[in-house]
């Protein structure tokens, strides 16, 4: 049997006719950038995230820039985040001149450890940035009340739909950022993202960075970027997110199984499943377990039984080679760097079948370190 991680084939079989519709609808009008498929998704993704405003770009490493830039990070500033997550979360920062400041995290949900914010803060601090790893909310009641002073941005690209307390993500903070690639929940057919906002001046001014800064066509206030949304890939979005609590349900039923499967399996080894919050909802993006000894044997043991596994992320973002310049050593966030040798993602889409599901957690009851 082949596990891959996403099938996402056996998603489109399922919506192919709605996709085709809503693409054909896109080359009918002749209107790509911009129009009514862009405006109304980003009505419909403003009112699931529990937003007033989503502004459409271009993915969501743009969604970051451009929130950034919004809130006029630049030269001097310091941002905090985490050292684990993918890499646009600090590029973002540097990308504007910005330095990025890391923080540990905490080894059971993987988000940053709040407890650490308030020693990494300076006169210079001028956002901090959790990121909702996985597709579980940060403690944000927690994050907040760290950072009163601070403006708060939340890089939401793997939690669409995901809650705190029954708050969306992407509704907590100033904005939240989100990633429409191709294997998110919510995924595009390419690169696109969105940011979400309530503040209605901040979403003015991602609109306008968004088309070069432009208050008028040809008339520039400031310096933008160009950086839209695809009308297809609104109108992909939009054939899509009528699923998207279904999908989300579906990987969370998923990951339960798998939970219960691995519990089950009396493993001689130790494997730790994923921490759920009872306060939120998980809309498990990833199923990230951790195995402390030999997680690498046991990744090549199942490839050899064709399941597909990956680790998110084998290096953090503090031991990257174009980071160096911040100064950071091996050591410096031992959290962050054991849970790169520790973790991996287990395959997980919605249409994962049990049979697969069993076959996964008997491969890895299998392994013999
Ligand atoms: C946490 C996080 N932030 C930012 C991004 C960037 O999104 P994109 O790939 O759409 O540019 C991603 C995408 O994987 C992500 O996972």
């Amino acid at each position: 049997m082949d596990v891959p991680l996403i099938d996402l084939q056996a998603q489109y079989v399922s919506i192919r006719d709605t996709v085709r519709q809503a693409v054909d609808r896109v080359f009918e009008s002749q209107q790509f950038v911009m129009g009514p498929e862009v405006a109304a998704l980003e009505a419909e993704v403003a009112a699931y995230c529990q937003t007033s405003q989503a502004i459409g770009c271009a993915s969501g490493s743009d969604a970051l820039l451009l929130a950034l830039m919004a809130l006029n990070v630049g030269r001097d500033d310091e941002v905090i985040t985490t050292p684990f997550s993918f890499f646009a979360t600090a590029s973002a920062i540097a990308r504007l001149g910005a330095r990025p400041v890391f923080v540990d995290i905490d080894p059971v949900t993987y988000n940053l450890n709040v407890d650490l914010i308030p020693a990494a803060i300076t006169a210079r601090t001028r956002v901090v940035i959790p990121v909702h790893l996985y597709g579980q909310c940060a403690d944000m009641d927690r994050v907040l009340a760290v950072c009163r002073d601070l403006v708060v941005l939340e890089d939401a690209a793997q939690a669409i739909g995901a809650e705190d307390r029954g708050r969306r993500a992407g509704s907590m903070g100033i904005a939240g950022c989100f990633s429409f690639y191709p294997s998110k929940n919510l995924g595009a057919a390419g690169d696109a993202g969105v940011i979400t906002t309530s503040d209605f001046d901040f979403a003015s001014r991602v609109r306008r960075l968004r088309v070069h800064g432009g208050l008028t066509e040809y008339q520039h206030v400031e310096v933008g970027i160009n950086s839209r949304i695809d009308a297809i890939q609104a109108a992909v979005l939009r054939a899509k997110l009528p699923h998207l609590d279904g999908w989300s349900n579906a990987r969370a039923q998923k990951a339960e199984v798998y939970s219960r499967l691995l519990e089950g399996a009396k493993l001689n080894f130790r494997l730790d499943p994923p921490f759920i919050r009872t306060d939120g909802r998980h809309i498990f993006h990833q199923y990230v377990v951790r195995v402390p000894e030999h997680r690498d044997a046991l990744m090549d043991h199942l490839k050899t039984r064709n399941v597909a596994t990956k680790v998110y992320y084998p290096i953090p973002l503090h031991l990257q080679e174009c980071f160096a310049y911040l100064g950071y050593k091996v050591g410096a966030f031992p959290e962050a760097e054991k849970a790169a040798r520790e973790t991996f993602a287990l395959p997980l889409y919605p249409e994962l079948t049990l049979e697969q599901q069993e076959y996964v957690v008997n491969a890895i009851h299998d392994f013999r370190p």
